[in-house]
């Protein structure tokens, strides 16, 4: 069985045109043998970190802080579907010129030290297994993967932060501008996806 987890970060609902392209792409990934989990970031699907959940990071469970203990619980369980997950599709918008604030919040509950990461004597490693991620980006203008892009740029460097190096960024940029042309685009590179 493959699971493929598909975590969603745009707040424009039907609109979103990384909903639109993730589905597509989750299309193509889907065989007999497929589960998708479905995780959605916005209005309220991931909690901000706290004062409480900081200072309780790395306490053993049952030792957390009452104050902490529903934040870090949601960590816990975002770390736990990431870890299982065998693709992870990420739908990650340009949003002024970086990753939206949900996603910034899974990021921040998902890098756990000791659990994910690690410092070694050379540096930080990552502790989760690598497998395939594909970023499916958008943008109004910004150009993906350019120097003003800090949306994919910053997560797929978080992502190796955390072990996971195979890395696909799938991206419609210039929507604002020429939707036909920036959907194409990005078509052809899920077309590019191996089954
Ligand atoms: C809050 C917000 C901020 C945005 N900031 C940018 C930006 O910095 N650069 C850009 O090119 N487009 C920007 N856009 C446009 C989005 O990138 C574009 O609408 C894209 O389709 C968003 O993907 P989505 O439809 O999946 O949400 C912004 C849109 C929103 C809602």
């Amino acid at each position: 069985m493959t699971t493929v987890l598909h975590i969603a970060a745009s707040t424009r609902g039907t609109e979103s045109a990384t909903g639109l392209l993730a589905g597509e792409l989750i299309e193509r990934l889907t065989g007999p043998d497929t589960t998708v989990i479905e995780r959605r970031l916005v209005d309220g699907g991931v909690p901000q970190l706290s004062v409480a959940a900081t200072a309780n990071l790395t306490t053993a469970p049952t030792d957390r802080a009452p104050a902490s203990a529903e934040v870090l619980a949601a960590g816990d369980q975002l770390i736990a579907e990431l870890d299982a997950a065998d693709i992870v599709v990420i739908g990650a918008p340009i949003y002024n010129f970086g990753p939206p604030s949900a996603l910034k919040a899974w990021a921040d509950l998902v890098a756990r030290a000791g659990v994910t990461f690690t410092y070694t004597e050379t540096g930080p490693a990552g502790l989760l297994r690598d497998r395939p991620v594909y970023i499916v980006s958008a943008s109004g203008g910004t150009p993906i993967g350019s120097e003003i892009d800090f949306g994919t740029t910053w997560l797929r460097m978080f992502l190796n932060f955390l072990g996971i190096t195979n890395v696909t960024v799938i991206g419609a940029d210039g929507l604002a501008m020429d939707p036909e042309t920036g959907l194409a685009k990005a078509r052809d590179q899920i077309a590019l996806v191996n089954a």
